[in-house]
């Protein structure tokens, strides 16, 4: 168990890392130090940089629907005041006084709504669980079911009261899309976050708030954790850095994203890295129509069969309107791909991270991926076929064997090796408040997470989403054909 006295070492500078560095230094620890081999300070965790973690990232949905997990809608949605405090916090610093890549109108937070389409004429068991269990934690108000008389009713009041926003144009899609026949609800407490300039922002936060960083290719990188005895005695001291240099720490908390697994071998059959497939479009200057189309006050975050952990092959599609610069980011989970290689220290096989700035290659997305996502984009947004794919890429998550994280002491190693990580595709919106958590459990006391988060194991006959199918199932880089420009675009 820590207390604000420990030194801690934070390998890994994401949205897990960033989190409980912050929050420990709130708590008062004043020995907090992250390491990361990406150069964050320089390159401002921007993805066409040479950054590749699941945080350095244009956007991310901030949504707090979350079925029957309530505690997950409750904490998503106690990190909403924060993340509009950050907005105010930015808009009100002198240019020169924030961090690179941030300026007095960057927002973080962007109310814009979700828009959530069900694959059918009615909502799926999964949305009326989110509509259940919101309406019992009296957050119901924000939610319109499409085509409610209620509901719409009262998103007319409101956008008689607030005539700024364009919750009607922002409905539009709901109408033009398979011309309005699948059931969806507008949540209008949800929105976007731009991940990598939240990022840059925690980042700024914990250096004001006295934790250090490490950073660097050499420098930030681990490169082994320092173990000292064997067996039941066994303790990791903290960690050895591509460099050479040692660093100690009383704990060691590994918040590596998709590289957790091949940092801490242990977590195997708990973790598993997977890959998330995502596209781009660019839109051209002169189309002025479609960058007003697809601004963040005429158009909301959608998501179509986003619906259960396991849903359709042709499904889990989302997407976000366009940034400032003018990209629109559209992602596709109904198949997640793994990518195993050798581990040379350890000479078995696991998922790895594959991306465009990784030592072997991923400048495409499997061809499957491709092509669902061109025929929903041509369903749905025929006005971009014109446009064209510009860019791919793909995101690693970190599945867990149930979807919730993984925030929990390693077994073995008498209470100096800790483990942040599991996010599972859905971590980023809890940055400003993961942390508190994750400092509970580090100083074990008990809170509702607790159970969640702890180190577990699949119960046996359970399908622990997949983890267990192991190379050859079908969805492995290696075992599928990749698409290349040509197949970008629709003609
Ligand atoms: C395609 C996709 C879509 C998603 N969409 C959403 C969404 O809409 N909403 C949402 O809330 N969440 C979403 N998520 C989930 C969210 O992005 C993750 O849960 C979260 O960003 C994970 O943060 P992390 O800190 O665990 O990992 P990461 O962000 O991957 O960070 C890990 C860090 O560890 C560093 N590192 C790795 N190895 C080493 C080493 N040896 N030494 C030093 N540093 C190391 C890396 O450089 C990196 O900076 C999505 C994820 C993906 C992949
Ligand atoms: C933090 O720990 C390091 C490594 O043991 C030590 O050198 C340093 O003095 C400590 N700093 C504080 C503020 O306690
Ligand atoms: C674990 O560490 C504590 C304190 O450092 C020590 O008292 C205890 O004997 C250790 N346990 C084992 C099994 O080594």
């Amino acid at each position: 168990m820590t207390s604000t006295e420990s030194r801690i070492a934070i390998v890994g500078a994401g949205a897990f890392g960033l989190s409980t560095a912050l929050h420990l230094a709130k708590t008062g620890y004043r020995n907090v130090t992250v390491f990361d081999y990406q150069p964050y300070d320089i390159n401002a965790y921007n993805s066409d940089e040479g950054c590749d973690s699941a945080s350095s990232d244009v956007n991310k949905i901030y949504r707090c629907s979350y079925g029957h997990e309530v505690e997950y809608q409750d904490l998503a949605f106690s990190g909403r005041p924060v993340w509009l405090e950050w907005n105010e916090m930015i808009s009100s610093t002198s240019p020169e006084d924030l961090p690179q890549g941030l300026t007095p109108d960057t927002k973080l937070f962007v109310d814009c709504g979700l828009l959530r389409f069900s694959m059918e004429s009615e909502l799926s068991q999964y949305d009326k669980d989110c509509l259940e269990e919101l309406e019992k934690a009296g957050l119901r108000h924000w939610q319109h079911i499409v085509g409610d008389e209620r509901d719409m009713k009262r998103l007319k009041e409101r956008i008689a009261e607030h005539s700024d926003e364009k919750w009607d144009t922002r409905l539009s899609l709901a109408r033009s899309f398979q011309e309005g026949k699948l059931a969806s609800f507008l949540d209008i407490s949800a929105g976007l976050t731009y991940a990598d300039k939240a990022c840059i922002w925690v980042r700024y936060l914990c250096e004001k708030a006295g934790v250090k960083f490490v950073l660097g290719q050499k420098e930030g990188k681990l490169e082994n954790l320092i173990i000292n005895g064997a067996g039941y005695s066994k303790k990791i001291k903290g960690l050895e850095t591509a460099d050479g240099k040692e660093h100690f720490a009383d704990v060691t908390i590994v918040a590596c994203g998709g590289w957790t697994p091949s940092v801490v071998q242990d977590v195997n059959g708990i973790l598993q890295t997977t890959a998330g497939s995502v596209i781009t479009i660019q839109l051209p200057k002169e189309r002025q129509d479609l960058w007003d189309k697809y601004s963040p006050d005429n158009f909301a975050v959608w998501s179509y069969g986003v619906t259960t952990q396991h849903g359709p092959e042709y499904g889990g599609f989302y997407g976000f309107p366009r940034t400032p610069e003018g990209k629109i980011k559209i992602g596709y989970r109904g198949r997640k791909w793994t990518n195993y290689q050798l581990n040379p220290k350890t000479n078995t096989r696991l998922s790895v991270p594959r991306t465009k700035y990784t030592e072997e290659k991923a400048v495409n997305l499997p061809k499957k991926a491709i092509s669902n996502l061109k025929e929903l984009v041509g369903d749905m947004f025929p006005d971009l076929k014109e446009v064209g794919i510009t860019d791919t890429r793909m995101c690693w998550y970190t599945d867990s064997l149930d979807n919730s994280f993984v925030i929990d002491y390693v077994p073995g190693y008498n209470k100096t090796l800790f483990v942040a990580s599991g996010g599972s595709g859905h971590g980023f919106k809890f940055l400003p408040v993961l942390g508190q958590h994750v400092v509970n459990q580090l100083e074990g006391k008990t809170d509702v997470f607790t159970p969640i988060w702890k180190w577990r194991f699949p119960t046996p006959g359970s399908d622990p989403n997949g983890l267990i199918e192991g190379e050859h199932s079908g969805r492995d880089l290696g075992e599928l054909e990749m698409a290349d420009k040509k197949d970008w675009q629709w003609k």
